[in-house]
């Protein structure tokens, strides 16, 4: 299949330049469209035989139910019973990085919600991402635009990496500006809030506008056997390089920068870090300032992908703090590194 590559500057865009990906998606094929979190790949909800090409193209499990992406936060009422809470989160957090699981009111197809009797809903605050769901009239299912187990894509060219040939349009609307996926929280009908993926609407974000909100286990710990998490999708192998990941984590960060700096030396080893800790090499990808986590958020993933090459045959990173958005990262680096730590 021939991949149309379609560039939109999300700064000066009209809806009509538009026309081709929202065609596509209301005539229910797979369009990879750009978001502040990481790249979707975009089906009409409403569509079943649609949204069964996405699980298909992503080489996704069935059992992984999927976000709809609607335009404005308003329209959740149509598909899932909200209340109190999600109107506050909305008022605080909406349009943005966030994705609010609720009780599944009905209207979608059936693949979307994978059987559960819950829906997640996300209203992007990316004017691209925006002016295709309203272009294309209808809510919008996607996933990260990443093959399955990989990491999530945060430009265009991942996303032709991963899927060109596979769909017949992407849309290049620049990198991510987040760069890692949304925020998830779970609000159930007992008046329990839940943390399922923390992200670039923090934790403590989430507790000022909610009060009490918990923290899954899965968000931090590998799934136990036979277990059934709340997220399917926590189930599964995410994020993983070819090469083994390794966090690296001491009492003292100078242990760590010595570590990693010893690490360096060895060519078949990459080393993610922060600048300013390790000379640089080739083999030495940095993830931005230390004191800056936004930063090693929004690169995360491009580095993974990058320091996966040829002739590398190990990956050490720092574990990062969990504070703010920190959390996020430990999150995905855990998960990227199979939960694989050499302490130090
Ligand atoms: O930032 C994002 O959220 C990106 C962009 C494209 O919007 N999307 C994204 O989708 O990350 P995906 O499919 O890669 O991750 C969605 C996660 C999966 O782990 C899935 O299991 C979980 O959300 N999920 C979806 N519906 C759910 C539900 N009803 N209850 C619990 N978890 C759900
Ligand atoms: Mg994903």
């Amino acid at each position: 299949m021939k991949t149309e590559f379609l560039k939109i500057d999300p700064e000066d865009f009209s809806e009509e330049a538009l026309d081709l990906p929202a065609r596509l998606i209301a005539g229910g094929k797979l369009v990879a469209f750009p978001t502040e979190t990481v790249y979707g790949l975009g089906a009409s909800a409403l569509d079943d035989a649609a949204v069964k090409r996405i699980y298909e193209a992503k080489g996704r499990p069935s059992f992984n139910p999927l976000i709809i992406h609607i335009a404005s936060p308003g329209e959740a009422d149509r598909y899932a019973v909200t209340d109190g809470r999600y109107r506050a989160l909305a008022e605080a957090f909406m349009p943005g990085p966030l994705t609010v699981v609720m009780p599944y009111r009905g209207g979608v197809a059936p693949s979307v919600t994978a059987g559960l009797s819950t829906i997640a809903v996300r209203c992007p605050v990316h004017p691209v991402a925006r002016a295709l769901i309203r272009r294309a009239g209808v809510p919008i299912a996607a996933p990260s635009a990443n093959l399955s187990g990989k990491p999530s894509t945060t430009t265009a060219d991942h996303v032709l990496h991963d899927l060109g040939g596979k769909i017949p349009c992407i849309i290049d609307g620049g990198p991510a500006s987040v760069g890692l996926e949304s925020t998830i929280v779970k609000l159930s009908p007992d008046g329990e809030n839940l943390l399922l993926r923390p992200g670039g609407i923090t934790l403590e974000m989430l507790r000022g506008v909610l009060g009490e909100v918990a923290v899954s286990d899965a968000v931090l710990h590998p799934p136990a056997p036979g277990a059934r998490p709340e997220s399917p999708g926590m189930l599964l192998k995410h994020y993983a390089p070819d090469a083994p990941l390794y966090l690296v984590r001491s009492d003292k960060r100078e242990k760590v920068d010595l570590f990693l700096k010893k690490a360096a030396q060895d060519r078949e080893n990459a080393v993610l870090c922060f600048a300013g800790s390790v000379p640089p090499a080739p083999n030495v990808y940095y993830l931005g300032n230390a004191e800056k986590e936004e930063e090693e958020a929004k690169n995360l993933f491009a580095l993974l992908r990058l320091s996966d090459r040829d002739g590398i045959r190990r990956i050490y990173a720092p574990l990062p703090d969990a504070a703010g958005i920190g959390l996020a990262l430990q999150n995905r680096m855990l998960r990227a590194a199979a939960f694989r730590i050499k302490e130090i």
